[in-house]
């Protein structure tokens, strides 16, 4: 009976991982079309990577981890902040596309919920909008290799779609068949799951709060202090 739940419970948390990468598979050449240029427009969320790469660059630099980074603009963008980004994402798709758009860059192919990178080898960590296909219960699994990979002292930027609900999303980016929850989530609440994580919240953005749907953007960072954890 136990072995059966176990098999159940293995197998629907591969479902929709697979769900997620081979929607991005499917939508990457047009999820890059649209997103190529999408930082020109957002003055706020470029004000908040100038900061990230401040961040980084007052703790010596070094590797920067863009997590879930899609076709790479905001890698690119990072790295033209003169910070060593590089690009991790799910889907093989997207990161072809990472590769081609921005071929001097390091993009592989791999997922946050294992995230393959040696503890405490990133100087910082960016994911953007990445965590919002992430059901609750995957929250602290990917947080934790978040606070194993960064450095002590080493900050997190995370950005997602500020809210409380939840919808499965089936077509997107140019009508192409999409099957992902997007997950809305409150600040509070991500700051919360980073506090539990062993983070340390050190500041909060809401963009387009008025709009119907707002971003959110946290600061966080893994504390130098040993913590116990
Ligand atoms: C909405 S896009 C965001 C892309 C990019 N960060 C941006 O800001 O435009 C979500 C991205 O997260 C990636 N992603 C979702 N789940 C992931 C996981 N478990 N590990 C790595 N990447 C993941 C998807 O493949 C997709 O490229």
């Amino acid at each position: 009976m136990s072995e059966l739940s176990v098999t159940v419970s293995l197998v629907g948390t591969d479902d929709w991982l697979t769900d997620i990468r081979t929607s991005y598979d499917t939508v990457a050449d047009s999820y890059a079309g649209q997103t190529r240029e999408a930082l020109d427009g957002t003055p706020y969320i470029r004000a908040a990577l100038a900061l990230f790469a401040e961040l980084v660059s007052a703790g010596g630099g070094g590797p920067v981890a863009d997590v879930g980074c899609g076709p790479g603009h905001v890698t690119a963008h990072l790295h033209d902040s003169g910070l060593d980004a590089f690009g991790i994402d799910l889907s093989p798709v997207m990161i072809d596309v990472a590769r081609r758009e921005h071929p001097g860059l390091r993009f592989e192919v791999g997922s946050m919920t294992d995230l393959p990178l040696a503890d405490a080898s990133a100087a910082g960590l960016v994911a953007f909008w990445s965590l919002i296909h992430l059901p609750d219960h995957a929250l602290p699994g990917v947080l934790g290799h978040f606070r194993r990979a960064l450095r002590p002292g080493g900050p997190l930027l995370l950005g997602f779609h500020a809210g409380e609900t939840s919808r499965l999303k089936t077509e997107g980016y140019g009508g192409h068949p999409m099957k992902v929850y997007v997950h809305r989530r409150k600040p509070a609440f991500a700051a919360a799951a980073l506090r539990d994580a062993g983070f340390a919240v050190e500041a909060q953005m809401l963009v387009d709060p008025d709009a119907s749907l707002p971003g959110a953007v946290l600061f966080a960072r893994r504390p130098s202090a040993p913590t116990g954890r």
